[in-house]
Protein backbone atom coordinates (compact mmCIF):
# COMPACT_ATOMS: atom_id res chain seq x y z
CA UNK A 1 0.00 0.00 0.00
CA UNK A 2 1.02 3.48 -0.79
CA UNK A 3 0.98 6.48 1.55
CA UNK A 4 -1.96 7.78 -0.08
CA UNK A 5 -4.15 4.71 -0.49
CA UNK A 6 -2.79 4.25 3.53
CA UNK A 7 -4.28 7.38 3.85
CA UNK A 8 -7.54 6.85 1.93
CA UNK A 9 -7.77 3.44 4.30
CA UNK A 10 -7.34 5.25 7.28
CA UNK A 11 -10.04 8.06 6.11
CA UNK A 12 -12.53 5.36 4.87
CA UNK A 13 -12.58 4.30 8.77
CA UNK A 14 -13.16 7.82 9.80
CA UNK A 15 -16.39 8.83 8.23
CA UNK A 16 -17.95 9.70 5.00
CA UNK A 17 -16.74 13.27 4.92
CA UNK A 18 -13.01 12.34 5.46
CA UNK A 19 -13.62 9.55 2.18
CA UNK A 20 -15.01 11.80 -0.08
CA UNK A 21 -11.86 13.93 0.60
CA UNK A 22 -9.29 11.23 0.05
CA UNK A 23 -11.00 9.97 -2.65
CA UNK A 24 -10.39 12.56 -4.31
CA UNK A 25 -6.78 12.94 -3.48
CA UNK A 26 -6.16 9.52 -4.34
CA UNK A 27 -8.26 9.79 -7.95
CA UNK A 28 -6.22 12.39 -8.70
CA UNK A 29 -2.48 10.41 -7.87
CA UNK A 30 -3.85 7.26 -10.18
CA UNK A 31 -4.57 9.64 -12.66
CA UNK A 32 -0.83 10.19 -13.01
CA UNK A 33 -0.99 13.68 -11.93
CA UNK A 34 1.20 14.38 -8.68
CA UNK A 35 -0.08 16.75 -5.52
CA UNK A 36 -0.60 20.09 -7.00
CA UNK A 37 1.78 21.81 -5.35
CA UNK A 38 5.19 21.53 -4.53
CA UNK A 39 4.93 22.49 -0.66
CA UNK A 40 2.98 19.30 -0.28
CA UNK A 41 5.57 16.81 -1.74
CA UNK A 42 8.06 18.45 1.05
CA UNK A 43 5.31 18.38 3.41
CA UNK A 44 3.63 14.77 3.23
CA UNK A 45 2.16 14.42 6.46
CA UNK A 46 4.42 15.78 8.69
CA UNK A 47 2.26 18.90 8.85
CA UNK A 48 2.28 21.24 11.75
CA UNK A 49 -1.64 22.26 12.37
CA UNK A 50 -1.85 25.84 14.34
CA UNK A 51 -5.20 25.57 15.90
CA UNK A 52 -6.41 28.98 17.60
CA UNK A 53 -9.74 28.97 20.02
CA UNK A 54 -11.28 31.73 21.70
CA UNK A 55 -12.00 31.25 25.50
CA UNK A 56 -12.61 28.64 27.29
CA UNK A 57 -15.47 29.53 29.83
CA UNK A 58 -17.66 28.03 27.42
CA UNK A 59 -16.96 24.26 27.86
CA UNK A 60 -17.31 23.10 24.11
CA UNK A 61 -13.65 24.59 23.08
CA UNK A 62 -11.64 22.25 25.18
CA UNK A 63 -14.06 19.85 26.25
CA UNK A 64 -14.94 18.96 22.67
CA UNK A 65 -13.55 21.03 19.30
CA UNK A 66 -9.89 20.84 20.26
CA UNK A 67 -10.07 17.09 21.16
CA UNK A 68 -12.13 15.93 18.02
CA UNK A 69 -9.52 18.49 15.90
CA UNK A 70 -6.51 16.59 17.01
CA UNK A 71 -7.68 13.30 16.53
CA UNK A 72 -8.97 13.59 12.80
CA UNK A 73 -5.45 15.59 11.99
CA UNK A 74 -4.05 12.46 13.30
CA UNK A 75 -5.92 10.29 11.74
CA UNK A 76 -5.64 12.03 8.10
CA UNK A 77 -1.97 11.93 8.14
CA UNK A 78 -0.80 8.66 9.86
CA UNK A 79 -0.05 10.55 13.20
CA UNK A 80 2.62 12.15 11.54
CA UNK A 81 0.76 15.74 11.82
CA UNK A 82 0.77 17.86 14.97
CA UNK A 83 -1.64 20.41 16.34
CA UNK A 84 -0.11 23.55 17.97
CA UNK A 85 -2.72 24.94 20.40
CA UNK A 86 -3.28 28.29 22.02
CA UNK A 87 -6.34 29.94 23.81
CA UNK A 88 -6.83 33.55 23.76
CA UNK A 89 -9.17 33.66 26.69
CA UNK A 90 -11.16 36.56 25.05
CA UNK A 91 -9.09 38.97 24.36
CA UNK A 92 -8.75 39.45 20.10
CA UNK A 93 -5.31 41.67 20.74
CA UNK A 94 -3.90 38.23 22.33
CA UNK A 95 -5.35 36.46 19.57
CA UNK A 96 -3.29 38.43 16.97
CA UNK A 97 -0.23 37.69 19.14
CA UNK A 98 -0.74 34.27 19.13
CA UNK A 99 -1.33 34.24 15.43
CA UNK A 100 1.85 36.19 15.02
CA UNK A 101 3.58 33.13 17.08
CA UNK A 102 2.53 30.42 15.09
CA UNK A 103 3.87 32.43 11.93
CA UNK A 104 7.19 32.47 13.64
CA UNK A 105 7.12 28.83 13.92
CA UNK A 106 6.24 28.02 10.90
CA UNK A 107 3.24 26.47 11.04
CA UNK A 108 1.78 24.85 7.88
CA UNK A 109 -2.20 26.19 8.13
CA UNK A 110 -4.10 27.59 10.68
CA UNK A 111 -7.79 26.62 12.19
CA UNK A 112 -8.86 29.97 13.89
CA UNK A 113 -11.97 30.43 16.28
CA UNK A 114 -12.03 34.26 16.40
CA UNK A 115 -12.22 36.49 19.03
CA UNK A 116 -13.67 38.89 17.13
CA UNK A 117 -14.11 38.69 13.10
CA UNK A 118 -12.96 41.65 12.35
CA UNK A 119 -9.58 42.55 14.51
CA UNK A 120 -8.16 39.22 13.24
CA UNK A 121 -8.55 40.21 9.94
CA UNK A 122 -4.79 42.29 9.40
CA UNK A 123 -3.45 38.70 11.41
CA UNK A 124 -5.01 36.56 8.73
CA UNK A 125 -3.60 38.83 6.14
CA UNK A 126 -0.19 38.50 7.72
CA UNK A 127 -0.64 34.21 7.86
CA UNK A 128 -1.69 34.40 4.03
CA UNK A 129 1.37 36.60 2.93
CA UNK A 130 3.77 34.03 4.80
CA UNK A 131 2.56 31.44 3.15
CA UNK A 132 -0.02 29.89 5.38
CA UNK A 133 -3.46 29.36 4.68
CA UNK A 134 -6.20 30.09 7.44
CA UNK A 135 -9.47 27.81 7.89
CA UNK A 136 -11.98 30.09 9.92
CA UNK A 137 -13.26 27.79 12.30
CA UNK A 138 -16.83 28.75 13.75
CA UNK A 139 -16.82 32.18 13.37
CA UNK A 140 -16.47 33.92 10.21
CA UNK A 141 -12.89 35.67 10.40
CA UNK A 142 -12.49 38.23 8.03
CA UNK A 143 -9.33 38.75 5.39
CA UNK A 144 -8.35 35.98 2.79
CA UNK A 145 -9.43 32.68 4.66
CA UNK A 146 -8.72 29.59 2.61
CA UNK A 147 -12.04 27.97 3.73
CA UNK A 148 -14.74 27.89 6.21
CA UNK A 149 -16.74 25.46 8.57
CA UNK A 150 -19.57 26.41 11.31
CA UNK A 151 -23.11 25.50 11.73
CA UNK A 152 -26.07 26.96 10.26
CA UNK A 153 -26.16 29.66 12.15
CA UNK A 154 -28.98 31.70 11.28
CA UNK A 155 -31.24 28.36 11.44
CA UNK A 156 -29.63 28.52 15.75
CA UNK A 157 -31.42 31.41 16.36
CA UNK A 158 -34.35 30.67 14.38
CA UNK A 159 -34.51 27.52 16.15
CA UNK A 160 -34.36 28.90 19.79
CA UNK A 161 -37.07 31.65 18.66
CA UNK A 162 -39.58 28.63 17.44
CA UNK A 163 -38.87 27.05 21.01
CA UNK A 164 -39.76 30.12 22.98
CA UNK A 165 -42.80 30.34 21.55
CA UNK A 166 -43.33 26.45 21.87
CA UNK A 167 -42.70 26.85 25.53
CA UNK A 168 -44.97 29.71 26.02
CA UNK A 169 -47.65 28.97 23.58
CA UNK A 170 -50.66 31.09 23.28
CA UNK A 171 -49.27 33.13 26.77
CA UNK A 172 -46.97 34.25 24.13
CA UNK A 173 -47.98 38.35 24.43
CA UNK A 174 -49.06 37.85 27.57
CA UNK A 175 -46.02 39.55 29.23
CA UNK A 176 -42.41 40.57 28.45
CA UNK A 177 -39.43 38.78 27.37
CA UNK A 178 -35.78 39.56 27.17
CA UNK A 179 -33.58 39.03 24.85
CA UNK A 180 -29.66 37.88 25.88
CA UNK A 181 -27.66 38.12 22.74
CA UNK A 182 -23.98 37.43 22.33
CA UNK A 183 -20.91 39.26 22.07
CA UNK A 184 -21.26 41.69 19.60
CA UNK A 185 -17.44 40.79 17.94
CA UNK A 186 -18.81 37.40 17.08
CA UNK A 187 -20.56 37.28 13.53
CA UNK A 188 -22.63 34.27 14.71
CA UNK A 189 -24.20 36.23 17.66
CA UNK A 190 -25.68 38.56 14.95
CA UNK A 191 -27.07 35.64 13.27
CA UNK A 192 -28.58 33.90 16.47
CA UNK A 193 -29.98 37.32 17.09
CA UNK A 194 -31.74 37.82 13.08
CA UNK A 195 -32.76 34.41 13.10
CA UNK A 196 -34.13 34.76 16.59
CA UNK A 197 -35.57 38.45 15.77
CA UNK A 198 -37.72 36.53 12.24
CA UNK A 199 -39.41 33.84 14.68
CA UNK A 200 -39.94 35.96 17.66
CA UNK A 201 -41.08 39.25 16.04
CA UNK A 202 -44.91 40.22 16.32
CA UNK A 203 -45.49 37.18 17.91
CA UNK A 204 -43.78 38.14 21.81
CA UNK A 205 -43.56 41.60 23.41
CA UNK A 206 -39.51 42.23 23.90
CA UNK A 207 -39.32 43.87 27.49
CA UNK A 208 -35.28 44.27 27.52
CA UNK A 209 -32.50 43.20 24.86
CA UNK A 210 -28.69 43.01 25.63
CA UNK A 211 -25.94 42.43 23.82
CA UNK A 212 -23.67 40.20 26.26
CA UNK A 213 -19.88 41.69 26.57
CA UNK A 214 -17.75 38.58 25.81
CA UNK A 215 -20.63 36.21 26.25
CA UNK A 216 -19.64 36.31 29.66
CA UNK A 217 -22.30 34.44 32.72
CA UNK A 218 -21.42 36.93 34.56
CA UNK A 219 -22.16 39.82 32.74
CA UNK A 220 -25.91 38.31 32.06
CA UNK A 221 -26.94 37.65 35.06
CA UNK A 222 -25.83 41.23 35.92
CA UNK A 223 -28.28 41.93 32.84
CA UNK A 224 -30.78 39.85 33.68
CA UNK A 225 -31.03 41.55 37.46
CA UNK A 226 -31.29 44.91 35.41
CA UNK A 227 -33.90 43.67 33.33
CA UNK A 228 -36.00 42.29 36.23
CA UNK A 229 -35.62 45.55 38.30
CA UNK A 230 -36.71 47.47 35.44
CA UNK A 231 -39.78 45.36 33.96
CA UNK A 232 -40.75 43.70 37.41
CA UNK A 233 -40.67 40.31 38.21
CA UNK A 234 -44.53 39.43 37.36
CA UNK A 235 -43.63 40.85 33.96
CA UNK A 236 -41.22 38.62 32.66
CA UNK A 237 -42.35 35.46 30.79
CA UNK A 238 -39.53 33.97 28.90
CA UNK A 239 -36.23 34.53 28.50
CA UNK A 240 -34.18 33.98 25.09
CA UNK A 241 -30.29 33.36 25.71
CA UNK A 242 -27.92 32.53 22.81
CA UNK A 243 -26.19 30.28 25.30
CA UNK A 244 -26.03 27.84 27.83
CA UNK A 245 -22.69 29.88 29.45
CA UNK A 246 -24.76 32.88 29.97
CA UNK A 247 -28.38 30.68 30.72
CA UNK A 248 -27.07 29.55 33.77
CA UNK A 249 -25.70 33.15 34.96
CA UNK A 250 -29.40 33.94 34.17
CA UNK A 251 -31.14 31.03 35.66
CA UNK A 252 -29.08 31.95 39.06
CA UNK A 253 -30.41 36.03 38.99
CA UNK A 254 -34.11 34.14 37.85
CA UNK A 255 -33.72 31.58 40.56
CA UNK A 256 -32.97 34.44 43.35
CA UNK A 257 -35.75 36.63 42.08
CA UNK A 258 -38.34 34.15 42.66
CA UNK A 259 -39.00 33.26 39.08
CA UNK A 260 -39.67 30.06 36.87
CA UNK A 261 -40.11 30.92 33.12
CA UNK A 262 -38.88 29.27 29.99
CA UNK A 263 -35.33 30.17 29.33
CA UNK A 264 -33.48 28.80 25.70
CA UNK A 265 -29.64 28.05 25.14
CA UNK A 266 -27.13 26.48 23.01
CA UNK A 267 -24.18 24.02 23.00
CA UNK A 268 -25.69 21.31 24.79
CA UNK A 269 -23.16 22.11 27.68
CA UNK A 270 -23.67 19.20 30.50
CA UNK A 271 -24.68 21.57 32.88
CA UNK A 272 -27.27 23.19 30.44
CA UNK A 273 -28.35 19.61 29.85
CA UNK A 274 -28.89 18.79 33.60
CA UNK A 275 -30.80 21.85 33.84
CA UNK A 276 -33.01 20.95 30.74
CA UNK A 277 -33.50 18.27 32.80
CA UNK A 278 -34.39 19.58 36.20
CA UNK A 279 -36.79 22.13 34.39
CA UNK A 280 -34.71 24.95 34.46
CA UNK A 281 -34.12 25.60 31.16
CA UNK A 282 -36.53 24.65 28.31
CA UNK A 283 -33.70 23.81 25.42
CA UNK A 284 -30.48 24.24 24.02
CA UNK A 285 -29.01 23.61 20.48
CA UNK A 286 -27.46 20.22 19.83
CA UNK A 287 -24.87 21.04 17.52
CA UNK A 288 -22.76 17.99 16.32
CA UNK A 289 -18.75 19.28 17.01
CA UNK A 290 -17.44 16.44 15.46
CA UNK A 291 -18.54 17.12 11.74
CA UNK A 292 -18.01 20.45 12.39
CA UNK A 293 -13.96 19.77 13.90
CA UNK A 294 -13.56 16.68 11.49
CA UNK A 295 -14.34 19.32 8.50
CA UNK A 296 -11.68 21.75 9.77
CA UNK A 297 -9.39 19.35 10.10
CA UNK A 298 -9.75 18.05 6.56
CA UNK A 299 -9.69 21.51 5.32
CA UNK A 300 -6.06 22.52 6.92
CA UNK A 301 -4.64 18.85 5.88
CA UNK A 302 -5.88 19.53 2.42
CA UNK A 303 -4.90 23.02 2.72
CA UNK A 304 -0.97 21.53 4.02
CA UNK A 305 -0.73 19.37 1.00
CA UNK A 306 -1.71 21.33 -1.98
CA UNK A 307 -5.25 19.25 -2.61
CA UNK A 308 -8.61 20.52 -3.37
CA UNK A 309 -11.13 21.46 -0.84
CA UNK A 310 -13.76 20.33 -2.83
CA UNK A 311 -15.19 17.42 -1.51
CA UNK A 312 -15.00 18.51 2.16
CA UNK A 313 -16.30 22.34 0.94
CA UNK A 314 -19.41 21.85 -0.57
CA UNK A 315 -20.96 25.73 0.53
CA UNK A 316 -19.92 28.54 -0.39
CA UNK A 317 -20.10 31.60 1.82
CA UNK A 318 -19.49 35.22 1.96
CA UNK A 319 -17.74 37.58 4.41
CA UNK A 320 -17.86 41.32 4.84
CA UNK A 321 -14.26 41.04 2.96
CA UNK A 322 -14.41 38.42 0.90
CA UNK A 323 -16.85 36.38 -1.73
CA UNK A 324 -17.44 32.55 -2.04
CA UNK A 325 -15.47 31.35 0.46
CA UNK A 326 -15.52 27.20 0.69
CA UNK A 327 -17.50 26.00 3.30
CA UNK A 328 -19.13 23.27 4.97
CA UNK A 329 -22.10 24.12 7.23
CA UNK A 330 -23.65 21.58 9.59
CA UNK A 331 -27.07 21.13 10.71
CA UNK A 332 -28.65 21.71 14.18
CA UNK A 333 -30.81 20.25 16.41
CA UNK A 334 -33.16 21.71 18.83
CA UNK A 335 -32.50 19.81 22.25
CA UNK A 336 -35.25 19.31 24.83
CA UNK A 337 -36.36 16.72 27.65
CA UNK A 338 -37.71 14.69 25.11
CA UNK A 339 -34.57 14.03 22.45
CA UNK A 340 -31.60 14.11 24.94
CA UNK A 341 -31.38 9.99 24.51
CA UNK A 342 -31.50 10.67 20.79
CA UNK A 343 -28.59 13.94 20.85
CA UNK A 344 -26.36 13.93 22.89
CA UNK A 345 -26.41 10.35 24.43
CA UNK A 346 -26.36 8.78 21.21
CA UNK A 347 -23.62 10.71 19.75
CA UNK A 348 -21.82 9.89 23.02
CA UNK A 349 -20.65 13.44 23.97
CA UNK A 350 -22.28 12.29 27.38
CA UNK A 351 -23.12 8.76 28.64
CA UNK A 352 -26.68 8.63 31.09
CA UNK A 353 -23.87 8.41 34.03
CA UNK A 354 -22.48 11.72 33.31
CA UNK A 355 -26.44 13.10 32.78
CA UNK A 356 -27.81 11.41 35.91
CA UNK A 357 -25.86 12.20 39.11
CA UNK A 358 -27.46 11.72 42.16
CA UNK A 359 -29.10 15.54 41.93
CA UNK A 360 -31.05 14.68 38.75
CA UNK A 361 -31.91 10.89 39.52
CA UNK A 362 -35.20 11.71 39.58
CA UNK A 363 -35.55 13.64 36.95
CA UNK A 364 -33.38 11.12 35.07
CA UNK A 365 -36.30 8.52 35.89
CA UNK A 366 -39.11 10.41 34.89
CA UNK A 367 -37.25 11.14 31.41
CA UNK A 368 -36.52 7.70 30.80
CA UNK A 369 -32.96 8.38 30.73
CA UNK A 370 -31.35 5.40 33.07
C1 LIG B 1 -20.35 29.65 19.22
C2 LIG B 1 -21.18 29.12 20.37
C3 LIG B 1 -20.59 29.60 21.69
C4 LIG B 1 -20.34 31.09 21.68
C5 LIG B 1 -19.56 31.55 22.91
C6 LIG B 1 -20.25 31.15 19.31
O1 LIG B 1 -19.50 31.67 18.27
O2 LIG B 1 -20.93 29.27 17.99
O3 LIG B 1 -21.20 27.72 20.32
O4 LIG B 1 -21.47 29.31 22.75
O5 LIG B 1 -19.61 31.48 20.53
O6 LIG B 1 -18.26 31.08 22.90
Amino acid sequence: MNTQMRRAAVAVAAGAMAVSLAACGSAKESGGSSDSSASSAKKGDAIKVGLLLPENQTARYEKFDKPLIEKKVAELTNNKGTVVYANAKQDASTQNQQVDTMITNKVDVLIVDAVDAAAIKSSVQKAKDAGIPVVAYDRLAQGPISGYTSFDNKTVGKTQGEALLQALGSKAKSGKIVMMNGSVTDPNAAQFKAGAHEVLDGKVNVGKEYDTKEWKPENANANMEAAISALGKKNIIGVYSANDGMAGGIITALKAAGIKVPVTGQDAELAGVQRILAGEQFMSVYKPYAPEADAAAELAVALAQGKSLDTVAKDKVDSPTDKQIPSLLVPVTSLTKDNIKDTVVKDGLYTVQDICTPAYAAACKKAGLQ
